[in-house]
C-alpha cells in the first residue's frame, strides 16, 4: 500500500536569459524559495532528485546532483539526477513522489535546472536533437522544430487543422504570460503578429516555438503525516509513460500516444475526469503540441484540438484554462526545470495564489513531454484528498 503524498512547497527563478546567474546559482535559488515557502529549514530534506536534460552540452557540468545537494547545503543526504530530455524534471518530481509513497523518505525536494542560453541557437539545436533519435533523424538534418511542423503537417492534412487554430495557441499563452513576472516573454501578441512571424520550419513560425531559456524550479513533497499540519495540495496520482524514440516509428503522427496513456491511468487512479480539471499545463514545446495535448488529455475529441483552442476552452474564464502562466512559449522553456515549474504553477493555483488565478480550482493536471512525445509524465494534484 502506498501512503499519501503532498506538495508543501514551490520556487522558482525568473525564467529568461540570465547572464549573471551560474548553473548552481539558478539550482540554489529555486531550492531555497522552495524552503521558504514550505517554511522547512534545509536540514528537513531528505533527498533530492534534480532534471536536468543537457547540462553537460550546455555548460559543460555534469553531477548536477552532487552540485545542487552541495549548493543548498543538503549534503550528505542521496541527491540524484533524472533524465529524460525535456521531461527530466516531471520525472524528477515522480521520483521524489514514489521515495514518500513507499515510506522510504518523508521529505523530498524535486527540483530542475537548464541554463542554455550561454550556446548559439545553432549549438542549442544540435544538443536538444540528443532528446531525438541521433542516427536516423538528427543524423538527416530533422531538428526539434522539424519534428514538430512534421506533425503539425499530419495533424492539418488528417483533420483540417488551420494556421489559425495553430496560431491561437501562442496568442492565448502570451496573453497569460504578459500577468507572470517570471515568464521570459511577459507581453501579449495578436493573431496577426503570430501569423506573420519568422518561419522557423514549414508551418511553424517563431511565436510557435518556445524560447532558449535559463532558469530552476523546485518543489517539496512530504507525507501525509508532515503534510497535515501545513496547507498541503495533494498528489492524487503520477504517471509516466513511454513511445518509441523516432517520429517514423509511430503508429500515428497525429497524437501523443504516451500521454494519452498516462492520462487514462492518472484519471483512473485518482478517481477523477477530465471534466474535473479547472487548471492544466501542457508541454507547448511548439503550439502544435498543445492542439495535441488537450486532445490527448481528452478535453475535446480526437482531432478538434484546434478548434478547441481557437474557440477560448483554454483561456483563463475559458471551459478549461490551460497554461494560465504562459505555458512554455511565453513562460520559457529550460528544458530541464520545466515539469517541475508546471507542477509549481498548478500547486499555485490549488492555493489561490497564481499571477493569473482561476477561481475556486480545486484539481489540476500537469503534462511533461520529453522528445517529440516519447517519454510522457502526468501528475494530477487536488485540494481534496480522494486518491484511490
Ligand atoms: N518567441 C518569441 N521571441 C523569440 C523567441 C521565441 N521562441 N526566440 C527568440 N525570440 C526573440 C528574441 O528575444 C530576439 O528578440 P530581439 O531581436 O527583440 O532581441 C529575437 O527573437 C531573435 O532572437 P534569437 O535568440 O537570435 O533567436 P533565434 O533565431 O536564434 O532562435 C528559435 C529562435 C525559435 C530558433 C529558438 O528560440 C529555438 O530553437 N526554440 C526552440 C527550442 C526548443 O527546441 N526547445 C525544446 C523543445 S522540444
Amino acid at each position: 500500500m502506498m501512503k499519501n503524498v503532498a506538495v508543501i512547497g514551490f520556487g522558482q527563478t525568473k525564467f529568461g536569459e540570465l547572464w549573471d546567474k551560474s548553473l548552481r546559482d539558478l539550482a540554489s535559488e529555486a531550492g531555497m524559495l522552495a524552503l521558504k515557502d514550505s517554511g522547512l529549514e534545509p536540514e528537513k530534506i531528505e533527498a533530492l532528485y534534480i532534471g536536468s536534460m543537457a547540462a553537460g552540452r550546455f555548460v559543460g557540468q555534469e553531477h548536477i546532483s552532487a552540485l545542487a545537494a552541495d549548493h543548498l547545503g543538503l549534503n550528505p543526504i542521496p541527491a540524484t539526477r533524472t533524465e529524460a530530455a525535456c521531461a527530466s524534471g516531471a520525472t524528477a518530481f515522480r521520483q521524489a513522489v514514489l521515495a514518500v509513497a513507499s515510506g522510504k523518505h518523508d521529505i523530498v525536494m524535486a527540483s530542475g535546472v537548464e541554463k542554455m542560453t550561454d550556446l548559439k541557437t545553432s549549438e542549442v539545436t544540435t544538443a536538444l536533437m540528443g532528446a531525438a533519435d541521433q542516427e536516423w533523424e538528427a543524423g538527416i538534418g530533422l531538428t526539434f522544430p522539424g519534428l514538430y511542423a512534421l506533425m503539425a503537417r499530419a495533424h492539418m492534412a488528417k483533420y483540417g487543422t488551420t494556421l489559425e487554430q495553430i496560431s491561437s495557441v501562442s496568442v492565448i499563452n502570451h496573453k497569460h504570460g504578459a500577468k507572470n513576472k517570471k515568464a521570459q516573454y511577459p507581453y501579449e501578441i495578436t493573431l496577426e503578429q503570430a501569423m506573420n512571424s519568422q518561419l522557423v520550419a514549414d508551418p511553424l513560425r517563431l511565436m510557435d516555438c518556445s524560447p532558449i531559456t535559463d532558469g530552476a524550479a523546485s518543489v517539496i513533497v512530504a507525507s501525509e503525516e508532515i503534510a497535515k499540519k501545513l496547507d498541503p495540495v495533494w498528489v492524487l496520482s503520477v504517471q509516466q509513460a513511454s513511445d518509441t524514440i523516432a517520429l517514423h516509428d509511430r503508429k500515428s503522427l497525429t497524437e501523443l500516444a504516451a500521454a494519452k496513456i498516462a492520462a487514462k491511468k492518472a484519471y483512473e487512479e485518482a478517481g477523477i475526469t477530465a471534466n474535473k480539471m479547472d487548471v492544466t499545463e501542457v508541454h507547448d514545446c511548439f503550439s502544435i503540441n498543445e492542439i495535441l495535448s488537450v486532445e490527448a488529455l481528452a478535453y475535446c475529441p480526437e482531432g478538434r484540438g484546434g478548434k478547441f483552442v481557437q474557440d477560448g476552452k483554454v483561456a483563463v474564464g475559458g471551459e478549461r484554462p490551460v497554461n494560465t502562466t504562459g505555458g512554455l512559449k511565453a513562460g520559457g522553456h529550460p528544458v530541464g526545470a520545466t515539469g517541475i515549474r508546471q507542477i509549481g504553477d498548478i500547486y499555485l493555483q490549488l492555493k489561490g495564489k497564481s499571477c493569473n488565478q482561476v477561481k475556486g480550482a480545486s484539481a489540476g493536471l500537469a503534462l511533461n513531454v520529453g522528445g517529440s512525445g516519447a517519454t510522457a509524465n502526468l501528475a494530477i494534484l487536488g485540494r481534496e484528498l480522494r486518491r484511490k
